[in-house]
């Protein structure tokens, strides 16, 4: 277990009011703040001693002894900056949250030129760049009610993708263009935009792309962007992009301010380990933002989702060793996979498909009785031979492997 005692204050800088992250962390669980609070206490000490990646994490967040890799979650928990932030809060719960920090220090962030608004409570809500949300799955569906509302409005999607404004649309029996991705799983931007017509309110990029991991260079979707007609909105869902590592990927984000028909969406719940807490949040000309807010509920996150985003933001530590975990189990995922036959697609993110080559549920399934969970990628793009997986702890990582090589049985290995 970390122990601070032996370091000095001047070692650990970093206040938290006027006590010392270290005093405040011991004294919270030395106060009782709740036995709940005692295991992100200790995952977060062990991390901000620097012993995280040297120990072995399991099932953070979890029961132990699961492994949890269905879900594209962050294996190492939260930024314990995040969970510092949501401890320091508690004592506030009674009350409404009422700074705008997050979305300041977003603007900052992401240089996005912003200036607070006065609120005045008598007048309606003015929209700014960013638009928070419990979670970016709320804003795809604010998306969605927004602007795909007339029986004959059209949006264009890739296929296989993440689908949640396909699906909302859908149920409303809207009409989706689902392209099929290229023969190396990547978007087919040609075939995409010869679907465009005057009735396409949305071209939806997801970038990388879940389930495959694949991503789109920002002059393609500029191309993209530039060949719409005005009315049609280019939205660019960006949950995964704090992993990517490929030089030629840059944020839409840039678009997004600077053109009136471009949403970029982003999430607090992949690399910033915050899937619980529910924060995400879209950039886009305030005029696009002022038409969701009619449908836009704005009070859905709490004051731990908004302290926990806002002190994970900058937390490049946390992102950087999650980026890294994600990095080394991919290359050891690829690596077994090419040792067992099983193609594999490289992924920029922080999962990855597996092709079986042969009907995956009852694997799944065989999986999920030895505490393995992945996600089924035939129940949700019709992929029969293939499970989509997250990255795991080293540890979790390693059981994944160990279990399949126990249920596929592979009788020579290459
Ligand atoms: C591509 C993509 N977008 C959005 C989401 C929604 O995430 P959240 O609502 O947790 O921000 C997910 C969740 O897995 C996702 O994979």
């Amino acid at each position: 277990m970390g122990d601070f005692s032996n370091k000095t204050e001047e070692q650990e800088p970093r206040q938290t009011g006027n006590v010392s992250r270290r005093n405040f962390l011991k004294g919270a669980v030395a106060g009782g703040v709740g036995v709940w609070a005692l295991s992100p206490y200790r995952i977060a000490e062990a991390m901000l001693a620097g012993e995280a990646e040297s120990r072995p994490i399991r099932g953070v967040g979890v029961e132990p002894g699961v492994v949890q890799i269905g879900s594209n979650e962050n294996p190492i928990g939260a930024s314990p900056r995040a969970l510092e932030a949501v401890l320091k809060h508690m004592g506030s719960s009674n009350r409404y949250y009422r700074s705008n920090a997050l979305v300041e220090s977003l603007a900052r962030v992401h240089s996005i030129p912003y200036t607070p608004q006065q609120r005045d409570g008598n007048q309606p809500r003015q929209a700014d760049p960013i638009l928070l949300a419990a979670g970016s799955g709320q804003t795809l569906q604010t998306i969605a009610l927004t602007f795909l509302s007339a029986p004959g409005d059209e949006m264009v999607a890739a296929h296989p993708s993440y689908g949640s404004i396909e699906r909302r649309w859908e149920a409303d029996g809207g009409v989706v263009h689902r392209v099929p991705l290229t023969a190396d799983y990547k978007h087919d931007l040609n075939a995409m935009l010869a679907k465009v017509n005057t009735k396409t309110k949305i071209v939806s990029i997801c970038n990388p792309n879940n389930p495959t991991g694949t991503i789109v260079p920002y002059t393609e979707i500029e191309h993209v962007v530039n060949s719409v007609p005005k009315q049609t909105i280019v939205v660019v869902d960006e949950a995964y992009i704090e992993f990517v590592r490929d030089p030629g990927y840059k944020t839409s984000i840039p678009l997004a301010v600077s053109r009136e028909n471009v949403i970029a969406v982003r999430t607090f719940s992949k690399i910033f380990g915050l899937a619980g807490v529910r924060v995400g949040y879209s950039v886009a000309h305030p005029s696009l933002h002022q038409r969701m807010l009619k449908y836009h509920y704005t009070n859905g996150i709490g004051v731990y989702g908004m302290v926990a985003a806002e002190a994970a933001l900058e937390d490049y530590d946390h992102q950087n060793r999650s980026r890294e975990l994600a990095i080394a189990m991919k290359m050891y995922f690829a690596a077994e996979f090419k040792k067992m036959g099983l193609e594999y697609i490289p992924s920029e993110s922080n999962f990855m498909m597996v092709n079986l080559k042969q009907e995956a549920r009852p694997i799944g399934q065989e999986l999920a009785k030895r505490k393995v969970f992945t996600a089924d990628a035939d129940r949700r793009w019709g992929m029969k031979n293939w499970i989509r997986l997250s990255v795991g702890t080293q540890e979790e990582s390693e059981a994944f492997i160990k279990a399949l090589r126990e249920i596929l049985k592979p009788d020579k290995e290459v």
